[in-house]
């Protein structure tokens, strides 16, 4: 059974959950984190719910033979699904569409707002089901970016591909931000903070919205409310697990600011034949 002194799991279909965590890491330094990225089975936005529910069950058995305290999904293409899993665990589940979408939510000054998502998150209606709860008065257009998942994981790794991605953020952004005019663009995938550098450069002054920062919120607020805060005095281990490659796994956990790294270790992908 977990306890306060239990890791925090964080998963994501590749790199992008670790958006989520260095927010978590530099608002709670005492939790150890234990992070799986499903780097053999790339991408999940263009898959179906089961395909993506069947490599995220397996990514949960992982966190559950580790006694986990709480998990954070920090993929939202995954959090689309968190209803048909979520009683599977005995811990709390974190969304961060939940987080995203109630971000967006309290802020008064948003009138228009575009969700950039996977082809899956759009689909599924998520955010703009939420936000139109929480903030009717909101106007969200929601826009997939199928291309922008994959080339957040290039650029990365590889910096000199720049050119590729800021031609694909152009294609999807710029009516968004000239024609539309819109207030604000929700990173609704959280691979796409790991590059809002490179948005800003595109388009200065644009307001990014990056759901990890109330996610981090809102998991404090939880760990200090339930007395589930870890009790060590010193930093927290930063664990990180994939089923791709550890040598790229640890470069892209330094270029976007997660470190340092405990430890990064390969754990068998499952192979499903897609
Ligand atoms: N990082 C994931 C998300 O937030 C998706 C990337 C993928 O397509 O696998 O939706």
């Amino acid at each position: 059974m977990f306890q306060p002194s239990s890791p925090i799991g964080v998963i994501d279909s590749g790199v992008g959950g670790f958006s989520v965590a260095r927010q978590v890491r530099r608002l709670l330094p005492h939790e150890d984190l234990l992070y799986m990225g499903d780097g053999g089975n790339p991408m999940y936005g263009g898959r179906t719910e089961e395909e993506i529910l069947t490599m995220t069950r397996h990514m949960l058995r992982f966190m559950q033979e580790r006694e986990i305290k709480v998990l954070l999904v920090a993929c939202n293409t995954i959090s689309c699904l968190i209803p048909r899993f979520q009683e599977e665990l005995p811990c709390p589940v974190f969304s961060v569409v939940q987080a995203g979408g109630r971000a967006a939510a309290a802020l008064p000054e948003v009138k228009k707002l575009a969700v950039l998502s996977t082809v899956f998150t759009a689909r599924s209606g998520a955010y703009p089901e939420l936000i139109g709860r929480l903030a009717p008065e909101k106007q969200v257009i929601s826009r997939p970016c199928p291309d922008l998942a994959a080339l957040v994981e290039l650029v990365v790794n590889d910096p000199g591909m720049r050119p590729l991605i800021e031609a694909d953020l152009r294609d999807d952004l710029d009516d968004l931000v000239n024609e539309e005019r819109v207030d604000c663009c929700l990173l609704g995938c959280t691979h796409y903070p790991l590059v809002s550098d490179i948005i800003l450069d595109l388009y200065p002054g644009l307001f990014l919205l990056d759901p990890a920062v109330q996610m981090a919120q809102t998991l404090k607020e939880y760990l200090d409310r339930t007395g589930m805060s870890s009790p060590a005095p010193g930093p927290g281990r930063t664990d990180v697990f994939t089923t791709g490659s550890v040598t790229e796994y640890a470069q892209k956990a330094a270029r976007v600011g997660l470190e340092p790294l405990t430890s990064v270790q390969y754990y068998p992908p499952l192979r499903i034949g897609l």
